[in-house]
């Protein structure tokens, strides 16, 4: 079975996921973590966050890989532990920029398409319902406010000891998710066949205990 979560920054996606996935003992896959490492890459070796060709020559020497450590999902590239490194700030201001990129959005499509294989999976990213996984039988998109978002975030960035304006991060959010659904390129947006779930008033438990009742409904 393949669940797929798509939705705007913060929406608490990956949070559900990871969840969901233990529960089940569905393979989780974040895709915007492999964008969020696309990026270190290119700012690891200088390269313009813009510069296609450069960019896509350091991703094929740079492997990016996910391990499960002491049931954490860590993330690797070129085989150093970046799970930290990916998330700062000037990352996540940037990501955006590097996930438009045409070569690099069907490199990460074709290695998202492998990972998911043929096993039970839950993946969450932008396109995983529209582009990464057309077929999968439960599509989820995420929504919520900005403001609830962005206290979600403030508090994710005060747990890894990073401190940030709420004013900005709310700004941030709202300019990644301006990008993220204008780009030329599988912009983030709603399957047709997507069941909207707002979050904005939820706790993750209920999040939670309401996609499994969609997953179990279509076992
Ligand atoms: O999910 P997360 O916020 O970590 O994603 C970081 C960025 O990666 C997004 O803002 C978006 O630019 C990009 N992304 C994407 N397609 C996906 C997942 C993430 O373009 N499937």
């Amino acid at each position: 079975m393949q669940v797929a979560i798509d939705g705007p920054a913060s929406a608490g996606k990956s949070t559900v996921a990871k969840i969901i996935a233990k529960k089940l003992g569905f393979i989780y896959i974040d895709t915007g973590a492999m964008y969020r490492a696309c990026t270190l890459i290119a700012k690891k070796e200088h390269i313009d966050y813009g510069d296609e060709a450069r960019i896509l020559e350091a991703i094929n020497q740079n492997k990016i890989e996910f391990k499960s450590e002491a049931g954490e999902q860590k993330v690797y590239v070129a085989g150093e532990d970046v799970s930290l490194a990916i998330r700062t700030p000037e990352i996540t201001e940037n990501v955006s920029q590097v996930s438009a990129l045409k070569g690099v959005r069907e490199k990460m499509v074709e290695l998202q398409r492998e990972m998911a294989g043929s096993t039970n999976v839950i993946m969450d990213g932008r396109d995983i319902g529209t582009t990464v996984l057309p077929d999968a039988e439960l599509k989820i998109f995420l929504v919520a406010s900005v403001h609830s978002r962005a206290k979600r975030r403030l508090l994710d960035y005060a747990e890894k000891g990073i401190h940030e304006d709420l004013a900005k991060i709310e700004h941030d959010i709202a300019e990644r998710d301006y990008k993220d659904s204008h780009r030329a390129i599988s912009p983030l947006k709603k399957a047709d066949d997507a069941v909207e779930v707002d979050t904005t008033n939820m706790s993750i438990d209920e999040v939670v205990d309401d996609i499994l009742a969609k997953i179990n409904a279509k076992m």
